[in-house]
């Protein structure tokens, strides 16, 4: 089997409304283990930095401002297929396009407050895994 990781945030609004064991629930239900996690409060620099690909679109500003308007949790999911497997579980970007039973039609209060994030594809996993996370600080859960 090979492993793959893939990085996950949950959002603010999910954070605000203690959606973060509920989350994390359906993310072990899933099939993925997480193997680094912590909790964080973006500054407007880390959160531009972030997601720089979207500077110029004009939802950017409204999106900075979410995420930096509370604390949000980050973490390393590894398993099979991770990065399209969380991909599919978080659901479209859009709440209201979102899969019955995927995290975002059920958690998400609108396109922007959309309470999760998943990489797209392999290199944005290892970008933004080491965006936040130095290479000790991820564990080996093989067994
Ligand atoms: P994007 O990378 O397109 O979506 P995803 O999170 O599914 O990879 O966009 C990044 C975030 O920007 C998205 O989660 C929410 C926000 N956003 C908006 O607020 N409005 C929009 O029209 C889009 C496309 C994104
Ligand atoms: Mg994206």
């Amino acid at each position: 089997m090979t492993l793959e990781r893939t990085f996950s945030i949950v959002k603010p609004d999910a954070v605000q409304r203690n959606l973060i064991g509920a989350i994390y629930q359906r993310i072990e239900n899933a099939g993925f283990r997480i193997v680094a996690a912590k909790m964080l409060h973006l500054t407007r620099e880390q959160a531009e930095g972030f997601y720089a690909e979207h500077q110029g679109k004009p939802f950017f500003e409204k999106l900075v401002n979410f995420m930096t308007s509370g604390p949000i949790m980050v973490q390393v999911l590894e398993g099979e297929n991770t990065i399209a497997g969380y991909r599919e579980l978080m659901g479209k970007t859009n709440p209201e396009e979102a899969a019955r039973g995927t995290l975002r039609a059920d958690y998400a209060v609108n396109h922007t407050f959309n309470s999760v994030h998943g990489s797209d594809s392999p290199e944005s996993a290892q970008r933004e895994i080491s965006y936040f996370f130095a290479a000790d600080e991820l564990c080996d859960r093989e067994d």
